[in-house]
């Protein structure tokens, strides 16, 4: 693969540079899988293509796979969270093409994910399944040339069963996202810091003592509730599955309709993967002066064309900020609705991507090295979760007991009782 690239400005690679190299400080799982695949080349005539969020956590992982000898090509998953610095070293420092401007639009976007496809690759990975979709629909004929496909969210492992369910899944993918070493500590810790640096950079609000909102208590909700929390909030929690709802009430929070909780909100913030949790009838009921914005993958949670048709007026008061103006009241919505943390920060920090995207490197290896299976959807072998958890403990100057043989043998028989 020759380097190609669309990007914003070259000029910017010398801070980009910088950038990639202080996140790697924080990834010492990654840089310990460069070093074994530097040795021997494992991805070597492998050509990978990846559609992810272009940060400087995602340059370490598109590094370690030119290591390994493979050609990448790096494409934006999100038209808000590319890092144009980033973009300009990876295509100036590590000769790897990227098709990425922050700010682009939606004819660009999936200009650039075409791209990504005309190149061939081997290998793909998702950051919510744009890629395989638009496999699915334009370049079908493709399919059998992929190995594999990772996805690296939940949304995207949402899709891709729904597409399995239907019988249309044209190939193999791997539910990165659903490995522990991921969803675990990248949904909960990642998204539950990176959400609230986004909001507090967005808006310079006092979190202490406000009524925050938290839309959803997956794994990402539960670790935005908690960091809420954690600053001094009061945190209401909305579901619709029974068994997270009370998961909430007993971690704590106080559990109620959107329809109550939007009337006590100074803030609410979006953590469902689905469509307009907060929509028409929920902007009525809010406070003079609430804040809404969206930490799920796309920007469908928060229903801005019903909010813009009740506006009055619609204006930027700071940078990832709009106030609308509803019957007198003002309502601001951050980062339009789309995910905060990456659009108004930079995403999670590189200590927890180091797990999701060592889980990603470690997939696309196995993925190599097993050759193409049946279309399907895959889980992460518990070899590479353990692998990492163990890097991982030992990068942060820890070590845990091991089983006496005594121990092993008492887990392992029944005999023993009462
Ligand atoms: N998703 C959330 N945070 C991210 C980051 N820092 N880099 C890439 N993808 C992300």
């Amino acid at each position: 693969m020759k380097i190609n690239y669309d990007i914003t400005d070259i000029k910017l690679a010398e801070a980009g540079k910088k950038k990639i190299e202080w996140a790697e400080r924080d990834m010492p799982v990654l840089a310990s899988i460069n070093k074994e695949v530097l040795k021997n080349k494992p991805l070597k005539g492998i050509k990978i293509a990846a559609c992810l969020h272009v940060t400087a956590e995602t340059a370490n992982l598109m590094r370690v796979f030119k290591s390994a000898g493979a050609e990448v090509l790096l494409v934006a998953s999100n038209p808000l969270s590319t890092q144009d610095e980033v973009a300009a070293a990876l295509v100036k420092y590590y000769q790897i093409s990227v098709f990425a401007r922050h700010g682009e639009n939606r004819d660009i976007y999936y200009r650039h994910l075409k791209a990504a496809l005309n190149a061939h690759p081997h290998i793909t990975l998702d950051d919510g399944a744009d890629l395989v979709s638009l496999l699915h629909h334009d370049y079908k004929e493709q399919a059998g040339e992929i190995i594999a496909s990772l996805e690296e969210t939940t949304t995207g492992v949402i899709r891709l069963r729904a597409l399995d369910k239907s019988g249309k899944l044209l190939l193999p993918v791997v539910a990165v996202n659903d490995a522990k070493t991921k969803h675990m500590f990248d949904n909960r810790y990642g998204t539950g810091q990176s959400t609230l640096d986004g909001i507090i950079r967005a808006t310079n609000m006092l979190i202490a003592g406000k009524t925050v909102v938290a839309a959803g208590y997956g794994w990402c909700g539960r670790g935005f509730a908690n960091r809420a929390r954690g600053l001094g909030a009061k945190v209401i929690v909305t579901e619709v599955d029974e068994i997270k709802a009370l998961e909430a009430a007993m971690d704590g929070f106080e559990v109620m309709p959107m329809k109550e909780a939007a009337k006590a909100a100074d803030l609410i913030c979006t953590l469902t993967g689905d469509l307009h949790v907060i929509d028409k009838e929920h902007f009525k009921l809010m406070k003079d002066g609430a804040m809404v914005c969206n930490s799920g993958h796309f920007d469908v949670e928060i229903n801005l064309e019903a909010l813009k048709k009740m506006s009055t007026q619609v204006r930027s008061v700071r940078p990832h900020v709009d106030e609308y103006l509803v019957q007198g009241k003002k309502i601001y919505v951050l980062a339009e609705g789309r995910l905060v943390n990456l659009a108004a920060a930079e995403g999670h920090p590189a200590s927890v991507m180091d797990m999701s995207f060592a889980t990603q490197a470690l997939s696309a290896l196995a993925a190599v090295k097993k050759g193409r299976l049946n279309p399907g959807v895959y889980e992460v072998s518990e070899a590479i979760e353990n692998k990492i958890a163990h890097i991982k403990l030992k990068s942060m100057g820890m070590s845990i007991d091991k089983l006496t043989a005594e121990q092993e043998n008492y887990l392992n028989s029944w005999e023993a009782g009462t």
